[in-house]
């Protein structure tokens, strides 16, 4: 069957579609899916091995601002016959006609933008996560994908595609270890300094900063390195709640089956150990009030003590993942445990590996192959981490007497703080004097995702941000 036909055919079922797009449908449902990487220096190049040779998918174009990235992703292809074209400038990438779909790994900042700008040409979309900015944006991307029911918009929270983690789920509904009391999400990654300059630095003259930049102002770079370090500058990055964050979010959110925000968040943290060009926390405690059972998450970006980095906290033994916690023991990962600490069950567990073929052979079916796929989950997950940054940014420096009356009463929660305080006195910070900062609690309308009630006014003003002329989202 003619790919033209084939996707006509979910255009006739599916509703507004093909009219709107520009895709160039020539192929057939077997042949390879043509797809573009923008964005390759650490998770875009990952990409690019994996896909590079894979049956049923091809790189025909390449995307990035660094020519260095670019020398570094083309010898992937050295041997292939047919080499990729390269851009620089995501607008023209996505207009590319040999194009099916784009992966987008650049910085977080550009997720949402070069996404809604390839859904608008048509192309279908796997963008990293946290697929959004900020909360607006992220909802307008939802929007943008459910205007165009034709085209396969995923996220790459890749963890939803788990197949033992919804078995482990679904066995926990079943009431083996009674009721669900808390859902917790851990990231234990210790994060170092990134330094601090004096000045603007320089960017390297191979790298075309003003793309890079994308929708934010053009502004002198504040930091040592250009890559990766923008996760925690609040322009470009969202901390490491919203990096490594979303992954375990996502999971503690689905696993007490929550399809939107919460009605109440609260956050408290800190970058401490060192005084460098980060803004975001390195360390952070973020609960979301989801009835009937509240989601915890974690956040220590410090070694368990004394600054020695070889030294990485565990909490029942994990360091980055989840454990939802029952009235009769609790799932840690993949791995149950009754209330004395004994094993009774593990699962399977595949990391998700599966999600990237999905999204392949949705585009070649004409239709989503699993639910998981949908970007809404992107949205929700991400949002979970700007709401709890929101907290976090309208908050004030705070005593630990305060920080613990605010927080709550829950037994578990108080457990979580007076460790997450134990683990900064390990490496010598007294949190009496090097205060936490502590956000206010925060009502949330999970229908409208907007705030309510005190501090909505300060704090529905971090929803959105401003799109550089040139680099707004387009209107689909
Ligand atoms: N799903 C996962 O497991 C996973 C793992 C790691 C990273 N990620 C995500 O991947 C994204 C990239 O992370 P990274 O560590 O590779 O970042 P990075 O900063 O190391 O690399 C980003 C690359 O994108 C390029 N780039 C920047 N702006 C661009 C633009 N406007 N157009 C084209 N190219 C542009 C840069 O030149 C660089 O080569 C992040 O959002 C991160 O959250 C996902």
């Amino acid at each position: 069957m003619r790919r033209r036909a084939f996707l006509g055919r979910s255009f006739a079922l599916g509703g507004a579609g093909l009219l709107a797009g520009g895709c160039d449908w020539t192929g057939s449902p077997l042949t390879d899916v043509r797809v573009g990487i923008c964005g390759f220096h650490g998770k875009g190049l990952h990409h690019i091995k994996d896909l590079v040779g894979k049956k049923g998918a091809r790189i025909v174009a390449l995307c990035d601002v660094d020519q260095r990235s670019i020398d570094i992703g083309l010898k992937e292809f050295e041997g292939e016959k047919v080499k990729p074209v390269v851009y620089k400038d995501y607008r023209e990438f996505v207009q590319d006609k040999e194009l099916d779909g784009v992966i987008i790994a650049t910085p977080n900042h550009s997720h949402t933008l070069i996404a809604m700008h390839a859904i608008a040409a048509g192309k279908h979309v796997y963008v990293e996560k946290p697929v959004s900015h900020n909360i607006v944006e992220g909802r307008k991307l939802v929007e943008a994908a459910r205007k165009r029911p034709n085209l396969i918009v995923t996220h790459g929270m890749q963890l939803r595609s788990d197949e033992g983690k919804a078995e482990a789920f679904a066995w926990l509904k079943e009431g083996h270890l009674g009721k669900v009391t808390l859902s917790r999400g851990l990231n234990y990654k210790s994060r170092e300094s990134i330094g601090k300059v004096t000045g603007p630095k320089k960017v390297a003259s191979y790298i075309d900063y003003d793309l890079w930049s994308a929708c934010r102002e053009v502004v002198p770079m504040m930091r040592e390195k250009l890559h990766y370090d923008w996760h925690w500058q609040w322009d470009y990055g969202n901390g490491d709640i919203g990096n490594q964050g979303p992954h375990q979010l996502d999971v503690a959110r689905w696993a007490i089956e929550q399809p939107k925000l919460p009605k109440r968040v609260i956050s408290v943290g800190g970058r401490w150990g060192y005084q460098d060009d980060g803004q975001t926390p390195n360390n952070q405690l973020a609960l979301f009030d989801y009835d009937p059972v509240p989601l915890l998450f974690d956040n220590r970006g410090l070694p368990l003590k004394e600054m020695n980095w070889k030294l990485e906290p565990v909490y029942k033994d994990i360091r980055i993942g989840n454990v939802v916690h029952c009235e009769g023991g609790w799932l840690a990962e993949a791995r149950a445990y009754d209330k004395e600490g004994k094993s009774v069950k593990k699962f399977s567990t595949s990391g998700g590996a599966s999600h990237m073929d999905n999204w392949l052979q949705s585009i070649r079916e004409g239709k989503a192959v699993s639910a998981n796929l949908d970007v809404e989950h992107g949205h929700v997950s991400a949002g979970l981490a700007h709401l709890a940054n929101i907290s976090y940014r309208v908050g004030k420096m705070m005593s630990p007497g305060e920080v613990k009356e605010r927080m709550g009463g829950e037994a578990m929660i108080q457990e979580t703080l007076a460790d997450f305080d134990g683990n900064l006195k390990a490496n010598g910070i007294d949190v009496a004097s090097e205060m936490a900062v502590l956000g206010p609690w925060l009502t949330v309308n999970p229908e409208t995702e907007r705030f309510e009630g005190e501090f909505a006014e300060e704090a529905n003003g971090l929803l959105d941000e401003r799109y550089r002329k040139g680099h707004e989202l387009p209107v689909i």
